[in-house]
């Protein structure tokens, strides 16, 4: 019996489906890459934009005739997207072939779902409105042996104006210090050297329990833990990036000194209308901030170009930002209205054509600035861990910098894989780096 997944979206996203996997291996199910040969498809779906959406809807229409030539198959939808009422009842009514549709609060009921379906029952929809606590601890099948995701806080509570997820993914849940170092201590002992926090906001990490510990508190925790190479996050909201943050990632020498600090906009007027509760100034501030402290740090940030109002002065205050900061690297979006969240509604939205315009401005400003901050790693010998083979040229591996960038290097042995080890750069791009291996 086999299964296969297909997960669009964030790294929540990939998690959830490492324990979509956990739950299907021991219900004795095994991995496959060949979606036609699957026993059950199950997709783990996203809709913080459009085209998320769109995908979905297009690759499980894809699999009408599949279903129709193996009806013994099961397919079922999950994720972001079945948290509203629309996409489920559009899947239900326009997509027979869907089997089982379950949402971001009942993963952990996937198993008596797919049960249910092989018992007799016909079509199976669960899904929860609201979040019941934390999701129940779940086996996870890992990426790979030595790297591991971690969740250190479920839900968001921040509702920017335009974003979907505190709609989808419930109220801000903390998971206990204890359990968090508890399972980071059992995954160091099966070999991993490098983790990854996840959480919308992994600074309101504590807020919400009892106890008096917050993020810093529990990054430095972590720290200790020997044998731990490597403590990365995401994400940080600029809001709540605090001090003690700055100091204690300054202090440990396994916490990754990149930053992922999402902007949004470099308007102050549309951060406010954004409800991001900071201003361009405070932005600004939190950058020299970090500077001054880790001279070295790697900031990567995001962007949204075209909210509703957003004028061409606007506009130029988010280009201006760029300039200034100098990111290494950042993630840019056209505004996509979300059903449900204030901004949608809104009379002043901006038309595509201009969205786009808008976009690939600061994508060409932002690109040429990735590339003039990478230039200047050329010459120099930086750690990076050795993740596997490049996808392009399996003679070649790629590695990943403690800013999270991606390296490529020579593929010499495979003993490499997994390691953390020295690169020497000599080429670099806007998106990557190209080195050679140094003593190893
Ligand atoms: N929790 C994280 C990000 C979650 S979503 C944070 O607060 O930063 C990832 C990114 O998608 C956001 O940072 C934002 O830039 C983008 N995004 C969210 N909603 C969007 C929308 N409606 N249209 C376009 N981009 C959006
Ligand atoms: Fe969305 Fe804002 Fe929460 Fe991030 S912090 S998930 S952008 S509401
Ligand atoms: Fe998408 Fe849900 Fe993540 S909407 S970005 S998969 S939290």
């Amino acid at each position: 019996m086999n299964y296969h997944i297909i997960t669009y979206g964030c790294q929540m996203n990939e998690h959830d489906s490492e324990k979509i996997a956990g739950m299907l291996e021991s219900m004795g199910y095994q991995e496959t890459d060949d979606h036609a040969g699957a026993d059950i498809i199950v997709f783990n779906t996203c809709l913080i934009r459009k085209n998320a959406e769109l995908k979905v809807f297009g690759k499980v229409g894809s699999l009408k005739q599949l279903k129709e030539d193996n009806p013994e198959m099961i397919i079922a939808v999950g994720g972001c997207m079945m948290q509203q009422k629309g996409p489920v009842d559009e899947l239900y009514q326009k997509y027979p072939q869907v089997d089982i549709i379950f949402g971001t609060h009942n993963i952990h009921k996937l198993p008596s779902l797919i049960n249910q379906v092989k018992h007799g029952e016909e079509r199976v929809i669960d899904v929860w409105e609201e979040d019941k606590g934390l999701i129940p601890d779940l086996p996870s099948k890992r990426r790979n042996k030595f790297q591991a995701w971690v969740t250190i806080i479920q839900g968001c509570d921040n509702y920017c104006s335009y974003c979907i997820v505190p709609h989808v993914r419930g109220s801000e849940r903390s998971r206990p210090l204890e359990d968090i170092v508890d399972e980071v201590k059992k995954l160091v002992a099966d070999g991993v050297i490098d983790i990854t926090l996840l959480g919308q906001n992994v600074n309101s990490y504590g807020l919400d329990l009892d106890d008096d510990y917050d993020f810093p508190d529990l990054l430095s925790e972590l720290a200790k833990i020997n044998g731990l190479e490597k403590i990365k996050y995401m994400t940080s909201h600029p809001k709540d990036l605090s001090d003690k943050l700055i100091k204690t990632v300054a202090r440990n020498d396994n916490i990754s000194k990149h930053f992922h600090l999402p902007v949004q906009s470099g308007s102050s007027r549309i951060l406010k209308a954004m409800n991001r509760k900071y201003d361009r100034e405070h932005y600004l501030g939190l950058i020299n901030k970090i500077r001054d402290n880790i001279p070295d740090a790697v900031i990567t940030t995001d962007f949204i170009v075209g909210f509703p109002g957003e004028t061409e002065s606007d506009f130029e205050k988010t280009l201006s930002l760029v300039e200034k900061v100098r990111f290494d690297m950042a993630y840019t979006f056209a505004y996509s209205p979300r059903e449900g969240t204030p901004a949608a509604k809104k009379a002043d939205q901006i038309s595509s054509e201009e969205k786009h315009r808008r976009l690939q401005a600061l994508m060409d400003k932002q690109n040429q600035i990735s590339y003039e901050v990478n230039q200047e790693l050329i010459g120099k010998e930086i750690d990076v861990l050795v993740e596997g083979e490049s996808k392009k040229d399996p003679d070649y591996f790629s590695a990943r910098s403690d800013g999270n960038k991606l390296v490529i290097i020579p593929a010499k042995t495979k003993k490499l894989i997994g390691n953390i080890i020295t690169a020497k750069i000599n080429e670099a791009g806007s998106w990557t780096l190209y080195g050679d291996i140094v003593n190893n």
